[in-house]
């Protein structure tokens, strides 16, 4: 029987599969530097984030209309629902698709369309968390989140991604600020490649109430016991972390030393299209690289419930 999970982690953009890359640019007539499926197939070995990051901004082009981010809406949904997702909490990067002329409507109501489908089809309960870039300046951040704000988008929360080394937390803390007065959710991914110091300017500068990734907190002893007692999400993409190299491989992974430990860790899938499988192929490869016990597997799963941003009541039902 498959343990109730929430997928906390996970970009709409990173669960475009190639052969939808495909058939998406030939229907939509998106030139894409691959000149067949195979090419593309041959870029997926990432020597770090930003080589994952070139190749993810480059393919995202395929989506240009409000169906096509209804319809990789369901077909997450559909593939999360085989994995045991009850709950997602699903970031899109709105820069990716302003930039490229698509309006915040299109992207929006396609997503949201997409999600309410989903749950209606799959039982999946949803929130939307729009993820600014890191590596564009703060002011189009606040600017893009000043438009949803005012004109009603319905948004959930924001995060921060991108490239992390060289942007710390620190230079989003006016729009983090803005998006905790008006009652956003906030969450930031820090300690991927970056340094522990970013993880503490994500949680005194930014406020957030969840950190993406967070792997490298390991290396502060204090920040660690500071996650612990705050028993601060982190949510932890293994197979991400093999594939960007910021493990060496799965069983170098500190996942279950982060569990001994007590911090507050679920298992998430990121970029699934990308990393090699969903939230099922993340359980699996630590379990088999790992050897985590039942009791290591239920807490994982129970964790991710407690993380999300569900009411008591509804966390209640699914653990
Ligand atoms: N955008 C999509 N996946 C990401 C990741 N793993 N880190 C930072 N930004 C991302
Ligand atoms: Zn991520």
């Amino acid at each position: 029987m498959k343990l109730p999970v929430a997928e906390l982690h996970i970009h709409l953009e990173g669960t475009l599969e190639p052969d939808v890359i495909d058939r998406l640019a030939k229907q939509n007539a998106v030139t894409l530097p691959w000149t067949s499926l195979e090419h593309l197939q041959e870029q997926y070995n990432f020597s770090n984030l930003q080589t994952f990051l070139d190749l993810y901004y480059t393919n995202l082009a395929v989506l240009r209309t409000r169906g096509d981010f209804h319809d990789v809406t369901i077909a997450y949904l559909r593939r999360a629902h085989a994995s045991g997702v009850r709950h997602v909490e699903l970031f899109f990067d709105p820069q990716a698709h302003l930039e490229r002329g698509i309006e915040l409507a299109e992207v929006i109501g396609g997503i949201r369309s997409g999600l309410r489908e989903g749950e209606a089809l799959f039982g999946i309960t949803h929130q939307l968390i729009a993820c600014f870039w890191r590596h564009a300046p703060a002011e189009s951040a606040m600017e893009i989140l000043r438009l949803m704000v005012e004109q009603q988008h319905e948004i959930d929360g924001i995060g921060l991604d991108s490239s992390e080394l060289g942007y710390p937390p620190v230079l989003f803390q006016e729009v983090f600020a803005f998006a905790r007065e008006h009652n956003l959710h906030v969450v930031a991914h820090a300690g991927e490649e970056g340094p522990p110091e970013y993880i503490i300017q994500a949680l005194d500068l930014l406020k957030v109430e969840r950190i993406d990734h967070g792997i490298r907190c390991l290396e502060d002893d204090a920040l660690v016991q500071r996650l612990v007692t705050e028993q601060m999400p982190l949510t932890v993409c293994p197979l991400s972390n093999v594939r960007l190299r910021t493990v060496d491989t799965m069983a170098d992974h500190p996942l279950k030393k982060m569990l001994e430990r007590g911090l507050m860790v679920s298992i998430h899938s990121d970029d699934p299209a990308y990393f090699g499988g969903y939230l099922d192929a993340n359980f699996e490869a630590v379990h088999q690289a790992l050897g985590l016990n039942g009791s290591e597997r239920a807490t994982l799963a129970r964790n991710s419930i407690t993380s999300s941003f569900l009411d008591a009541e509804a966390k209640a039902d699914l653990v």
